[in-house]
């Protein structure tokens, strides 16, 4: 019979460097989905890549003085370096500038022209010229380039265009009487309602601005829109437009393209209607996963909020991550990650529920039958209940993944872990051990426990990728046919004789307080980085620093005024901040956030006269937005003083 296939994509990733465990969120979840389908005997595709095309990536690299092939080939690299640290088991990284891909994406432009559904007009914006980019009406922020802040200019281009306004009552038939196809529901009004019922204007699918894109075939001053060529990659991938079809011909439709929900409108609207004027069979569903937070607040490393995979892997391990994302984010909605559950679910979830029952069952096989599982002799009354537990489980499971309950599912195998963990309780071995007759008894119990912890060990291994070949060790499972889906059709398929090694612990147990402290403190440091970051870039932005000399007009846009403490406080969770109430002669005192804890207490503050830098724009560090910036010398050391005037100055006299 012929396998039946899964083809899963998540979407190609911008090789923005700034990756976070929020990035990591769409692979970890698909790459549980690709080994699932793949441990149900299915013919898994899972795809995954960068989208490298487009004029933000083409500034950075210039500005970095390198190639712009070059600067990214290295952060790919990185990219890469992370799905491998992730064990993500993707059978294609797609670069959109490989070579297949940009042929297939020429093949495809130009057969949209030649049919009719791209054209030739003039596209009409606002244009900011520093910024090479072209906005609508709407994207303008008080008539002014929403980028830069500067004065944008009415300007027409001439581009082509896809007929995108053609297939606007199909996509509406599309996603009203399919409902499948869009997931989760809530996504299908916020289309329906925003863009399609409100009619779809035709896509401007070529740039002229810029050259680091997929050239127009026919008129190469034209590069081809990034979205078009990033889009289409879910099918140049398999070899469409290529001499080679066979992986399309086998695998398209796509059944999942797992997406963030900010991209939902680019795989509901555009890429099914590029579908469509290709003649082309339509994904069979696009979800749109809700985002992980931070602290209930959008992660960016402009922000300094990210929390770095490398870091919670290489304290925590690889499967304490992948547990967490998969475990603790309802899936569909947004999540927020915080240090706390994430250390908590560790201590309760791994180390007491799943480690403690594999070292507490291997430690009495050793002791009690010499490291060597035992055969079932009679079975009673809790017997049962593990045994229907463990037998329906994977029906549970399947159930949940069949309907993308991702945490659901990891939830039954819970069930069975905490319900192993009871029949310890209730059958208590060591006063078993005590007697003869409870000794025949203690063999049934113990196999059935070991049994259950290969249930456990084979539901695991989609989601968890270090921990079941551990388990499988400590328990000599080392037949690979025990390890299947299909091992778990009966419950006794473990052979009695095998010997157990209970070794080191599955997962160490975490001193919370300790780590957490030890966690907050590298957030701090990169909220502090990204604020110095900000600062920094706003005063070039603004023209205020320059490397050259400046003028006397540049100098006099920075306002600094004498001010005075009034009060200040440690900001709470950060060992480097204070927060000081100042003074300015204003209304009211300032609220200002200074990295300077470490050089003063907040009662030396108090009362002191300082220099504040007092038209910046304010920022927010920890939550509190600072109103300022109080002046420090710093010198080579890295050692810190504040600024004062020799002779005291009434609050709010200007420095000049
Ligand atoms: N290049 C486009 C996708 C083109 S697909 C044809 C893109 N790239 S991205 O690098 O910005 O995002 C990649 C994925 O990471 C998206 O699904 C995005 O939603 C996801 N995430 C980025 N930050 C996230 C969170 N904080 N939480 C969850 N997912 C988030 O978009």
């Amino acid at each position: 019979m012929e396998k039946k296939k899964f083809y899963i994509t998540t979407p190609i990733y911008y090789p923005s460097g700034k990756w976070h465990i929020g990035t990591c969120y769409t692979t970890i979840i698909c790459d549980a989905l690709a080994r699932y389908h793949r441990m149900r005997g299915e013919e898994v595709f899972y795809l995954t890549g960068t989208d490298e095309h487009g004029q933000k990536i083409q500034k950075v690299a210039e500005a970095a003085g390198m190639p712009v092939k070059a600067y990214i080939d290295d952060i790919v690299g990185q990219l890469r370096k992370l799905w491998d640290l992730l064990d993500i088991s993707f059978d294609k990284f797609i670069r959109t500038t490989d070579d297949y891909h940009e042929r297939a994406v020429q093949k495809i432009f130009d057969r949209l022209y030649r049919q009719g559904d791209i054209y030739k007009s003039e596209y009409e914006g606002w244009y900011c010229a520093p910024c090479e980019a072209f906005w609508t009406d709407t994207q303008l922020k008080d008539g002014k380039c929403p980028d830069c802040g500067r004065e944008v200019k009415r300007t027409k281009e001439e581009s082509y265009f896809f007929r995108l306004s053609k297939y606007c009552d199909r996509l509406i038939d599309l996603i009203e009487n399919h409902p499948d196809f869009l997931q989760p529901a809530t996504r299908q009004n916020e289309m329906l309602n925003n863009f399609l019922r409100p009619g779809l204007q035709d896509l401007c699918v070529s740039r002229t601005s810029f050259d680091w894109g997929i050239r127009v075939p026919f008129d190469p001053k034209h590069v081809v829109y990034v979205w078009v060529d990033a889009l289409t990659n879910y099918i140049t991938a398999l070899g469409y437009g290529s001499d080679d079809q066979s992986l399309f011909d086998k695998f398209w439709p796509a059944d999942l393209h797992m997406i963030g929900k900010e991209i939902v409108r680019f795989h509901s609207i555009i890429w099914p209607a590029l579908l469509m004027a290709l003649d082309l069979p339509l994904p069979k569903q696009v979800y749109g996963h809700g985002w992980l937070l931070f602290d209930n607040d959008k992660m960016s490393k402009s922000k300094g909020n990210v929390v770095d995979p490398f870091v919670l892997c290489e304290r925590y391990g690889v499967d304490a991550l992948r547990y967490y994302m998969l475990r603790e984010i309802s899936f569909g909605q947004d999540g927020s990650y915080t240090n706390a559950s994430f250390l908590s679910r560790i201590n309760s979830d791994l180390a007491n529920d799943l480690g403690n029952l594999v070292s507490r069952v291997t430690a009495m096989v050793e002791k009690y039958f010499d490291a060597t599982i035992p055969s079932p002799a009679t079975q009673g009354a809790p017997d049962d209940e593990l045994i229907a537990a463990c037998v329906s489980m994977p029906f549970e499971v399947d159930a949940c993944m069949d309907k993308l309950l991702v945490p659901e599912a990891m939830e039954q195998i819970w069930k069975v872990v905490q319900r192993a963990n009871k029949y310890i309780d209730e059958t208590a071995p060591w006063a078993l051990a005590k007697t003869e007759e409870g000794m025949a008894r203690l063999q049934t119990v113990l196999y059935n426990l070991c049994e259950a912890i290969r249930y456990i060990a084979v539901e695991l291994q989609p989601f968890l990728t270090k921990t079941p070949p551990q388990i499988f060790a400590k328990i000599g499972v080392t037949d690979a046919a025990l390890q299947t889906f299909d091992s778990l059709a009966r419950f006794g398929a473990l052979p009695a004789g095998t010997r157990v090694d209970k070794g080191e612990a599955l997962f160490a147990r975490i001193d919370i307080p300790k780590e957490l402290a030890a966690m907050d403190a590298i957030i701090e440091e990169q909220i502090c980085q990204a604020a110095q970051k900000q600062e920094k870039e706003h005063m070039e932005h603004e023209n205020v620093v320059s490397i050259a000399q400046i003028g006397i007009e540049e100098f006099e846009k920075v306002e600094l005024k004498i001010g005075r403490v009034v009060a200040c406080e440690k900001v709470a969770k950060a060992d480097k901040l204070l927060c000081s109430r100042i003074d300015l002669g204003e209304e009211q005192p300032r609220t200002i956030v200074s990295g300077i804890a470490k050089w003063y207490t907040p009662e030396e503050m108090i009362g002191k006269q300082v220099v504040v830098v007092t038209n910046l724009k304010p920022v927010k560090l920890r939550g509190i937005e600072s109103q300022g910036m109080v002046l420090c010398a710093s010198d080579a050391d890295g050692n810190l003083s504040l600024i004062s005037p020799i002779a005291p100055m009434a609050a709010g006299s200007e420095v000049r």
